[in-house]
């Protein structure tokens, strides 16, 4: 009898997943579980798809996108980064960043090879580190009051003549956490140092609360790494854009990881729906005014969960400067996913289990803040209800 193969039955299973499925099952369940706000796609993206049906874009594109799309990304860091870059090779349309996040790595690592991941984070570039037949290691990011640091003592520890790559996310799911512009040049340092790939997670970019003005994006690895640097960036439409279920991103990389991560995306996908990138390029185009409202509002949201959060005994709350996650810690707690499931059957709020999020993850919950204010309000108030019931 045929089995499934090693190889993939060593591929864990992500444990948000895990809990979405059971609430998925349930009515009723305040969503706070999956990192997606409920804000609808806005019309102008949508009205774009239409018209690019209308107009035929429903036709095979290269395999490295639509070059109108590269182009405008181009223009895209160009504007908001100062960075120039090649849109025929060292950028790459991809379905969405998990997609980007799959092919870098399949790029980049051999089978046997050990990848470096910043954690805790969310699972899934571990996940295709495993898919590649290759080992992450995790290197937890240290709380300095209340705010999280690279261990670069522990990344030097971690290091084998195996590693081949180092992962890291910022601004960060689950912790809001932005790397600084010392610790990107530390961690450039580092990479050049030890010959390693360095993959940066900038999907949250644009979700930043500490710029000069509104809007600014968080900094991008890009504006430090020179185009010879072994560096690459994962990006999306998803979050910035409300476009979750759209599925389109993009990866930027150097020249000879760009083009072939375009030719391996041939047998993957070979391009991401060709009416959709049309969409895309309305969201670059046109999605600042929008953006600005959402941010305001997140900030809103935050601010408010915070306060709620800081008021609980026992729960500490570190501070995020990006993204749309709170990351309380809670005192005494030992098994996140257990608590998080009783959470969900007794008060039908649904937040993520730490442990979902690797090393340094366990005694916490995420809590994605980019909902309705009023949903916030009864989560907040159930899950105080819950906590002093189950750990007073
Ligand atoms: C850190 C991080 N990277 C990448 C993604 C992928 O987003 P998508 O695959 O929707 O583009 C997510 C989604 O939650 C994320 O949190």
């Amino acid at each position: 009898m045929p089995t499934v193969a090693s190889t993939a039955l060593r591929v864990p299973q992500s444990r948000i997943r895990e809990l979405a499925d059971i609430a998925m099952r349930m009515d009723d369940v305040l969503k706070l579980y999956f990192g997606e706000s409920n804000i609808p796609t806005p019309e102008y993206i949508k009205r774009a798809a239409t018209k690019a049906l209308e107009e035929g874009y429903t036709f095979y594109t290269e395999n490295a996108g639509l070059p109108g799309l590269r182009q405008d990304l181009a223009g895209y860091y160009r504007r908001v980064h100062d960075v120039d870059l090649d849109p025929r090779s060292e950028i790459v349309v991809t379905a969405s960043g998990v997609q980007a996040l799959n092919v870098t790595i399949r790029c980049v690592l051999n089978p046997g090879d050990e990848a470096l991941v910043l954690t805790p984070a969310w699972p899934n570039s571990a996940a295709n580190i495993w898919m590649d037949n290759a080992t992450p290691t995790e290197v937890p990011l240290l709380l300095h009051g209340d705010r999280y640091a690279v261990d670069f003592d522990s990344l030097e520890a971690a290091v084998t003549p195996r590693t081949r790559l180092l992962v890291y996310t910022s601004p960060s799911n689950p912790l809001g956490w932005v790397a600084t512009e010392n610790e990107q040049e530390e961690l450039l340092e580092f990479a050049r140092r030890y010959n390693l790939w360095l993959l940066a997670d900038e999907v949250y970019e644009r979700l930043y609360y500490r710029g000069a003005t509104m809007s600014d994006p968080a900094p991008s690895i890009l504006r430090k790494a020179s185009r010879d640097d072994a560096v690459i960036v994962a990006q999306s439409f998803s979050k910035t854009y409300c476009m979750t279920g759209w599925r389109i991103g993009w990866l930027v990389a150097r020249r000879d990881v760009g083009e072939k991560a375009a030719q391996l995306n041939e047998f993957i996908i070979s391009h991401p729906a060709s009416f959709i990138q049309r969409a895309a390029q309305a969201a670059l185009a046109q999605g600042e005014e929008e953006l600005r409202r959402m941010l305001a509002r997140l900030g809103e949201n935050r601010d408010f969960c915070l306060a709620a959060l800081r008021r609980i005994p026992g729960v500490t709350v570190p501070s995020p400067d990006g993204a749309f996650y709170l990351f309380p810690k809670i005192e005494g707690l030992t098994d996140s996913f257990t608590f998080c499931r009783k959470l969900l059957e007794e008060t039908h709020v649904g937040v993520a289990p730490g442990v979902a999020f690797g090393a340094g993850g366990e005694g916490s919950i995420r809590i994605c803040y980019a909902a309705e204010q009023g949903i916030l309000e009864q989560a907040m108030e159930r899950l105080a209800d819950f906590l002093s019931r189950n750990l007073a």
